[in-house]
């Protein structure tokens, strides 16, 4: 079967489009981001980690004008609608796109003052890479700053919460198929294990104990911080 998130270009045309009638728990997810980075430096460097068609740098640079952004993802459509999306908003002199990951980011783009990672590191199902996801984005922050990352994680798929989930999808306009593909996919294109797992392992990564900031439904959010040492966890 193939996987249900592959963002290649057909899926980076239809990604903005396709969660459109969830955008209210979109639209809390960013606010929250914004209020839990707000304290970064007026001329901060944010690094946003899986940045995707641009969600997070569309919400956060108009809010901080002096705020300049590097936005790293693996996928070239996703990236490309990323450039047209802030070029529409007169953005794009603020952001670099790199095509890749943190590990092949030139590092004279850092250190960075604040860091994002939104709905990108369940897509590491190997909970060794998912710990070095986070330790490469580490590496990359000073020592204290503030990441806001978000995840679908529950202590359990059973029940209410796979079902709710299953209905929020219908209501986006999912069809019967790819609910099924959805819930097929969960633990091996897309892991969603319980949060304290989640905390463990971004902590692990060189963080101090991440502080759950968010949830609707799977979708959780945590700021967490730099370890002051710099240094991850042995
Ligand atoms: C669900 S999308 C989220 C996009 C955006 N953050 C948002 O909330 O709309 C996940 C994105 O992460 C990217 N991605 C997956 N693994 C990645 C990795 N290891 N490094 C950087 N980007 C990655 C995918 O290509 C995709 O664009």
């Amino acid at each position: 079967m193939a996987p249900p998130t592959p963002f290649d270009a057909a899926h980076a045309a239809r990604y903005d489009d396709q969660f459109r009638p969830l955008a209210p728990l979109r639209d809390a997810l960013h606010l929250v981001t914004q209020l839990a980075l707000n304290e970064a430096p007026e001329r901060a460097r944010v690094l946003c980690v899986g940045a995707g068609t641009g969600a997070e740098v569309l919400q956060l640079a108009p809010v901080f004008p002096g705020w300049r952004f590097v936005a790293v993802d693996t996928s070239g459509p996703m990236l490309e609608r990323c450039r047209a999306r802030l070029a529409e908003a007169g953005l794009e002199s603020r952001c670099v796109l790199h095509e890749g990951t943190v590990d092949t980011l030139p590092a004279e783009l850092g250190p960075f003052d604040a860091a994002t990672a939104v709905l990108v590191s369940q897509f590491l199902v190997d909970p060794g890479e998912r710990r070095r996801f986070f330790q490469r984005i580490a590496e990359r922050l000073r020592p204290g700053a503030p990441l806001l990352f978000a995840d679908l994680a529950a202590d359990s798929l059973d029940g209410e919460l796979m079902a709710l989930w299953q209905r929020a999808w219908r209501h986006a306009g999912a069809s019967a198929e790819a609910v099924e593909n959805m819930a097929a996919s969960v633990g091996r294109s897309v892991a969603i294990v319980a949060p304290r797992e989640v905390e463990a392992l971004v902590a692990a990564g060189g963080f101090d104990e991440p502080v759950r900031v968010f949830q609707t439904v799977f979708i959780h959010g945590w700021l967490a911080r730099r370890t002051a040492s710099g240094l991850a966890a042995s």
